[in-house]
């Protein structure tokens, strides 16, 4: 077996609202992982526009998940903050892949079924090619980790798929060229925790969502303390008190929610919260959860607006970590390029 260099990698689109769900999922695990590794988190920009964009709104969207990024505590000098678009061969490795990966295995992608909707002859073709995109955001690197919520399970799948038929077809030529049995690794999700998939404030079966039209339905990382109270006293319930135990969360959707939100929020398990919550009413949880909310959160709304404005920070932030990632990214096409066949000069 090739041994790789463990790398890791993950991608958050430009595409409006940050929220508790992208914090919880992907943007807390982001910052953990950078004491035990090298990281590249990516603000996927190229994904942003398989659905229409305002430029002027994406050039925003493109500061505000950077501003984010940083606010929660990613450190820009020891690992990598880009923009994809900055860095061609994600785009040029996502050719390659286009070659690979086989039209029935895009096919059974569930996100494009639920983002093209009814109308699936007007979906551009960027969006149903994008995991070929993701695949290569993360294969470009040769990224061994991917942090990323539950939502992102099945196109982790077929990232490994990619990689795996890319080592296959091409084995002979990937030996001859000195890279041993493989040249890709499988890259490995890291999805876990009590929130790997927060859902909407206001119906606890739908996924908490930047796209939600309803803004009590998430809580933004921008919102301020009186916004987050607000969304949590308002957030749907039932009329059962808090069950002692976890399995008593089962069939309780919005209960189920609150206390994994909490548990993320205070690094414990659900049974460690439902052991000090269990028997009591919504109310005493909700206060005790605005409160939390509000300590964890406040600062890094606080620090992201404080961040966003200073557009030169922000965009030497971007240019210095794109030369980074490109120098590894155009290491990685140039051997694609010769295991491929192609002529260089
Ligand atoms: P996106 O905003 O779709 O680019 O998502 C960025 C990251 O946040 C991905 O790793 C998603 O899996 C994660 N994420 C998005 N929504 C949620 C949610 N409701 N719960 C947990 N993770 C989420
Ligand atoms: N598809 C991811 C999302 O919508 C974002 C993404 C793009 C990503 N490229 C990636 C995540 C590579 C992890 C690794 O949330």
């Amino acid at each position: 077996m090739t041994s790789f260099r463990q790398l890791v990698f993950s991608g958050v689109q430009p595409t409006g609202n940050l929220h508790l769900g992208n914090y919880l999922g992907a943007i807390t695990k982001f910052v953990a992982l950078q004491d035990s590794h090298d990281c590249i988190y990516c603000v996927v920009d190229l994904h942003a526009i398989t659905v229409p964009q305002d430029p002027a709104q994406l050039r925003q969207s493109i500061r505000e998940v950077t501003a984010a990024f940083l606010a929660c505590g990613i450190d820009p000098k020891k690992h990598i903050v880009f923009n994809q678009s900055q860095v061609p061969e994600h785009a040029e490795l996502a050719w390659v892949f286009n070659c690979v990966a086989r039209l029935g295995w895009l096919n059974r992608m569930t996100q494009f079924k639920e983002k093209a909707g009814k109308d699936r002859e007007n979906a551009s073709v960027g969006l149903y090619a994008y995991p070929a995109l993701m695949a290569a955001d993360i294969l470009v690197y040769r990224a061994t980790h991917v942090p990323v919520g539950e939502d992102q399970k099945q196109h982790l799948e077929l990232a490994r798929d990619i990689a795996q038929k890319f080592n296959n077809d091409f084995a002979a030529s990937i030996a001859s060229e000195g890279f041993g049995e493989a040249f890709f690794p499988q890259p490995e999700p890291l999805i876990q925790g009590p929130a790997t998939r927060v859902m909407s404030l206001r119906d606890g079966t739908k996924k908490m969502s930047k796209s939600d039209p309803s803004d009590y339905s998430r809580i933004n990382l921008s919102d301020d303390a009186d916004a987050i109270a607000q969304k949590v006293r308002k957030a749907k319930t039932d009329a059962e008190p808090l069950p002692s135990e976890e399995a008593g969360l089962k069939d309780r959707p919005e209960a189920d929610n609150l206390v994994g939100i909490f548990a993320a929020l205070s690094d414990q398990s659900k049974a460690d919260v439902l052991r000090d919550f269990g028997g009591g009413q919504f109310s005493a949880f909700k206060s005790a959860l605005v409160d939390l909310s509000v300590t964890k959160l406040g600062p890094i709304g606080a620090e992201m607006k404080r961040l966003v404005h200073d557009h030169a920070y922000i965009d030497s932030v971007l240019a210095d970590g794109s030369e980074r990632a490109r120098l590894q990214a155009c290491e990685t096409m140039k051997a694609v390029k010769s295991i491929l066949g192609f002529v260089q000069h």
